[in-house]
């Protein structure tokens, strides 16, 4: 199957997928690392790996829709089966999210519903949370609205600061996240009519 991955930033979940697709735990290629920022360090991890980068910066469209097809008949011309965000921190457009319907999955850290958008860990300590977690899901239209795959909980102590809860939460990403992937390198996962299956059982 055909990857290809969207990211912003530091890309540690893209070097998860790029060791579990190296040593065949996904059965999959990574065709093309996609960032919106020229200084993520993602696509630093993706060159060392020999995996073609691809650089979209919103100042050189008119407007998200013009960026976003471009993207899309970039990812449309590598025939990906699989669109990955990992950190990418940039909202699609509906034309997007609709064009690649049941083939992008996204990765959030909170216990969703809970804390959608962004500082979700400052969101559950201000919240009081005694937990908090990360979420794998399929991405529709609605930001961090798609139908959830698999969630990790960790569990907030009381003198812990941000930092404290986002490496906790950041370990079982690199757990879960692979996984999913590889349920769906394995067509074991879909998503119809807005929900998640995982073996032809609900999720
Ligand atoms: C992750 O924590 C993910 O949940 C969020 O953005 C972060 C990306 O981190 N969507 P990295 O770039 O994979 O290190």
């Amino acid at each position: 199957k055909k990857i290809v991955i969207l990211i912003s930033g530091s890309g540690t979940n893209l070097q998860a997928m790029i060791e579990a697709c190296e040593n065949k735990m996904i059965n999959g290629q990574i065709m093309a690392v996609i960032s919106n920022q020229a200084n993520a360090y993602g696509l630093e991890r993706a060159k060392i790996a020999h995996i073609p980068t691809a650089l979209f910066e919103r100042k050189h469209y008119p407007n998200n829709l013009a960026m976003d097809l471009a993207i899309g008949d970039f990812i449309a011309d590598l025939e990906a089966d699989l669109i990955v965000l990992a950190g990418y921190m940039k909202i699609l457009t509906a034309e997007f999210t609709q064009r690649f319907a049941g083939k992008i999955l996204n990765i959030h850290p909170s216990l969703l519903p809970k804390f959608r958008g962004l500082n979700t860990y400052q969101q559950a300590l201000e919240a009081g949370e005694t937990e908090h977690g990360t979420t794998v899901h399929f991405v529709n239209e609605q930001v961090d609205g798609g139908a959830v795959i698999l969630q990790a909980k960790v569990p907030i102590f009381p003198d812990d600061s941000i930092e404290d809860i986002q490496q906790r939460v950041k370990t079982q990403e690199l757990q879960i996240y692979p996984l999913v992937v590889k349920w769906f390198v394995d067509d074991r996962l879909k998503e119809i009519d807005g929900k998640a299956y995982l073996d032809g059982q609900l999720l």
